[in-house]
């Protein structure tokens, strides 16, 4: 279905809703407790993250759109002129548009978001600044394999745009089920240029993730209180405290909300107590080496095209095809 929106037409793909409340009880029944990730992002969520790419200790994004910068030409030759370049998830714009400029002649850009107001305000952004890219915004969920709509000029090649390290979020298991779904929908001359955070001294990756300003911590807490208010939990949020590890042995942050104390919090008639000291996980956030990402790529039936990191290889872009 196609609903009218200004001049914008999304395409609705009719995500199933998240079952917040079903995983939220899920989590909390596990041993260890979880909640997952990805109920991070609503308004303050996205602000607070916005906030954390700022922070000096918060280097990936920075670092991505430098490389982006520099070597936006040679990913452009790679990819090839006239691409439908569809991204995954809507950031700030700011790499979409350092991307969109470098490329040659790209036919459509399609932003693929499941929260229909994010994507309608990454939509009104960008489509006022390029007037030669057709925005073809599509309501879905990217984990699954998706129908694209069609450019009225019509595309030689799709590129899946996929920055940020988010890939980082899944479990390696859940990243093949993303890349294999990615691998359908970019077609048989497609690619997908994919960001990924490198496994690095864990100093900086600590300090990444447990900033002096706090922020990081505001964000994790954040989730509580989402939480609080869309499924009814009484999460205390002066109870809880983030921390944030490296395990060098599977290369990933992990971080948790540690309980201040002995403590129950209800969540619809049910009761759930944490001792002190009780550790939440609440993110992974992976980190790459060659062979790792390699490996995850060729188990989806992708190879490595072209690769390129920055300066001190922190952080890198991998374009990925089918073998
Ligand atoms: C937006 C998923 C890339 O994992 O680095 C930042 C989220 N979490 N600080 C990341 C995040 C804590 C971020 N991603």
């Amino acid at each position: 279905m196609n609903t009218a929106t200004s001049q914008i037409a999304i395409t609705d793909l009719h995500p199933s809703p998240d079952d917040i409340l079903g995983d939220v009880l899920a989590g909390l029944s596990g041993k260890p407790k979880r909640l997952p990730s990805k109920y991070f992002y609503d308004r303050r969520g996205s602000e607070l993250f916005e906030l954390i790419t700022r922070q000096p200790e918060y280097y990936p994004t920075r670092v991505e759109l430098a490389l982006i910068a520099d070597s936006g030409l040679e990913m452009a030759a790679a990819v090839g002129p006239h691409a439908h370049v569809v991204e995954y998830g809507s950031g700030s714009g700011r790499k979409t548009r350092l991307l969109l400029d470098a490329l040659v002649d790209p036919v459509a850009y399609t932003p693929v978001e499941i929260s229909r107001s994010a994507l309608l305000a990454s939509v009104e952004r960008l489509d006022r600044e390029f007037d030669k890219v057709e925005v073809l915004p599509v309501c879905a969920d990217f984990t699954q394999p998706l129908a694209l709509p069609e450019p009225a000029n019509p595309a030689e090649r799709v590129l899946l745009f996929f920055p940020g390290s988010t890939l980082g979020n899944f479990t390696h298991d859940e990243s093949v089920r993303l890349l294999l779904a990615m691998r359908e929908t970019m077609g048989e001359h497609g690619s997908a240029l994919i960001g990924i955070d490198l496994q690095k001294s864990p100093e900086l990756l600590v300090a990444a993730y447990n900033d002096a300003a706090g922020v990081t911590a505001e964000f994790t807490l954040n989730l509580l209180a989402r939480l609080n208010r869309e499924v009814g939990s009484d999460f205390d949020l002066d109870g809880f405290a983030h921390r944030a590890v490296y395990e060098p042995a599977v290369g990933r942050i992990e971080t948790f909300l540690d309980s201040l104390s002995d403590q129950v919090v209800r969540v619809q008639g049910r009761q759930f107590a944490f001792a002190a000291g009780e550790a939440m996980q609440v993110e992974y956030s992976h980190k790459y080496t060659d062979a790792s990402f390699n490996e995850l790529a060729a188990r989806a039936g992708l190879e490595v095209a072209r690769s390129w990191n920055d300066p001190r290889d922190w952080f890198g872009l991998r374009l990925l095809q089918r073998t």
